[in-house]
């Protein structure tokens, strides 16, 4: 009996060990840059082979050009508006992409600070060009 009542403690021990190592005081750049794509997911998937949704698969967009992912229908507007998807410009269609390029369908208003911005480029560079 009182070999076994000291397994659940065991246990217990090492759950927790896991859940202090996953879960820093501050939240990395990364981390926030992944909160932040929270409000993109719902349109916008980034792994290799991922189907579109309402948005294109972003995986090859980032630091290219855009409108160029195969198998997604882009609007003219983005079609013609000659972007290419460089740090600038992406911080610009975040903050509002109807301002950047007027016709678009990307519906999306910006709520993401500045900082929330930065991270999210992080964020979405490392996913995209890691993998
Ligand atoms: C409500 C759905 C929706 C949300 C939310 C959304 N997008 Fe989009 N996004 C779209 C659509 C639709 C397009 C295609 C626009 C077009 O063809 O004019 C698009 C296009 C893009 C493109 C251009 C891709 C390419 O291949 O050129 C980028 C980059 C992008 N979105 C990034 C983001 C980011 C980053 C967020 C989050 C901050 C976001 N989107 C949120 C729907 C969305």
């Amino acid at each position: 009996m009182k070999r076994h009542s000291s397994l659940p403690l065991a246990l217990s021990a090492v759950v927790l060990l896991g859940c202090m190592q996953s879960a820093p005081a501050e939240p990395t750049v990364a981390m926030r840059g992944r909160i932040a794509f929270l409000r993109c997911a719902a349109c916008h998937s980034l792994g290799a082979g991922e189907p579109h949704k309402v948005g294109p698969n972003l995986r090859g967009a980032i630091g290219g050009s855009a409108a160029q992912t195969v198998g997604y229908n882009y609007t003219p507007a983005l079609r013609q508006a000659g972007l290419r998807w460089d740090d600038a410009t992406l911080k610009h269609w975040i903050r509002n992409p109807a301002a950047l390029v007027p016709g678009t369908s990307m519906a999306y208003s910006n709520a993401l600070s500045e900082t929330e911005i930065e991270a999210l480029l992080v964020y979405l560079k490392s996913e995209t060009q890691s993998r």
